[in-house]
């Protein structure tokens, strides 16, 4: 169950399963957050305030440095995880323009749009004739190789980039092999690893097989509007800063949000705690839901493992489901009709809506991408949670399930909530998803 804050404003009782896309913060994270909302500014140490400020975020990257195991001097905090990976890739671009170097740019092909979206404008702008971009497929089981990395690496490679897991089907990539393989044989290659996903699913110790990783709050229970990169500070000298006149470090100028960083630092330390329970909590609770479809008749297929936890985020199940009325969208419309959130994987609607390049790296039909959903958990989902979902997934994949019967479902619970999703439906079936682009 959810504090008030996601309670959804019909006072519904709300089933989170959305976790990948964002996090709620809960109280004892919040606390650490408005502790320090009316700080002074870091950088001006010549008063109380400004000093209390500054030792809040030099003991906020000592705790994120412990728990990655690497120098506090190599913490560098942002707005956001899209800033981190701008502010790798944008710097490094930028820095070969400034020389008149060339760079290629070689990234996986199922790396989130911050990254892919980056290049593609980076070489799309290119007025010197300095960039090139190649991606990296994905082989059967959804991974990148450290061989179909090696096999598109040219003299002219700077950067690789592929991230820890992806947030969609939650599959982890051999990103150590790949980085510590990559080192061995080009040393001058930066290697670039986005583990928004992984960060507080997995215990990661980026020294000695990458340059540098991002991260994102709000993924780990912390506020939205922060994030950390790590980087290598040799690694850093070779990049172009994305913004000057501040005094931060070398990498990003600007005046940090103390309140911020310091909630995202005690939300790392308490996601990490009893990190091996928690996952094997929410493996169970995933089977739970396999078990429970299965159960109840329901034709699905997984994206990712559905058994085996070797290269699989606990908390994330990719699943489409096969019908013959309904699809994502009405199913993730009618779960939310009666109080789940889930997301889905691509629009019923392929016409008007582009399908997540990540289902179709996987080599996903029409079929899945009509019935793909995307269930993602917290330490803070409860088998109780899972059971709820469980029943409304069955009941809105029954044989005679339509959008109308199963709206009509809720009309009981909240007319007011029904009436409004009734007439969006009729006004247009593909209402405030239909640009939708794939999940955050
Ligand atoms: C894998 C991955 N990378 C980067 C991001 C961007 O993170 P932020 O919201 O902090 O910009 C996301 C957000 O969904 C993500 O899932």
């Amino acid at each position: 169950m959810y504090p008030d804050a996601l309670k959804c404003s019909n006072r519904m009782k709300r089933y989170y399963f959305d976790n990948n896309s964002t996090t709620w913060v809960p109280d004892n994270i919040l606390r650490h957050y408005l502790e320090y909302v009316n700080c002074g500014n870091p950088s001006n140490i010549h008063h109380v305030s400004g000093r209390l400020s500054a030792k809040a975020i030099q003991k906020s990257k000592d705790m994120i440095a412990a728990d990655l195991s690497v120098a506090p001097l190599d913490i560098v905090f942002t707005a956001c995880a899209t800033e981190s990976n701008n502010a790798i890739i944008q710097g490094l671009v930028h820095a070969h323009a400034a020389v008149k170097k060339p760079l290629h740019i070689l990234t996986s092909c199922i790396e989130h749009k911050c990254v892919l979206e980056t290049v593609t404008k980076m070489v799309e702008s290119d007025n010197c004739g300095i960039l090139s971009y190649d991606t990296v497929p994905l082989g059967s089981d959804g991974t990148v190789t450290w061989n179909a990395i090696k096999s598109q690496l040219r003299p002219e490679t700077g950067l690789v980039c592929v991230m820890y897991a992806n947030n969609e089907t939650g599959i982890v990539q051999p990103v150590e092999e790949i980085g510590r393989k990559l080192r061995a044989m080009r040393p001058d290659i930066h290697f670039h690893v986005d583990a928004v996903a992984a960060i507080g699913k997995r215990i990661i110790k980026p020294r000695g097989f990458c340059h540098s990783m991002s991260f994102s709050g709000h993924k780990i229970h912390a506020v939205k509007g922060v994030g950390c990169l790590y980087i290598d500070q040799e690694a850093s000298k070779k990049l172009m800063p994305l913004t000057f006149g501040g005094r931060q470090q070398v990498v990003r100028s600007g005046t940090d949000n103390t309140a911020a960083i310091w909630c995202m630092a005690n939300a790392l330390a308490l996601v990490h705690q009893k990190r091996r329970e928690k996952n094997n909590r929410l493996w169970r609770m995933r089977g739970f839901i396999l078990n429970g479809l299965k159960r109840g008749g329901v034709q699905y297929k997984v994206f990712g493992s559905e058994s085996s936890r070797k290269r699989q985020l606990e908390n994330t199940l990719l699943i489409a489901i096969y019908h013959d009325t309904m699809c994502n969208l009405k199913l993730v419309k009618y779960l939310d009709s009666v109080g789940v959130s889930v997301s889905i994987g691509s629009s019923c609607n392929t016409k008007s809506a582009k399908a997540s390049h990540v289902l179709n790296a996987m080599g996903a039909t029409n079929a899945d991408r009509r019935g793909t959903i995307r269930i993602t958990m917290s330490d803070y989902t409860t088998m109780d949670d899972c059971k709820y979902l469980v029943q409304h997934l069955v009941r809105g994949c029954a044989p005679s399930s339509t959008v109308g019967s199963t709206i009509s479902l809720g009309s009981r619970k909240n007319p007011s909530t029904l009436q409004t999703l009734k007439s969006s439906f009729r006004r247009n079936p593909s209402t405030s998803l239909s640009n939708w682009n794939g999940p955050a």
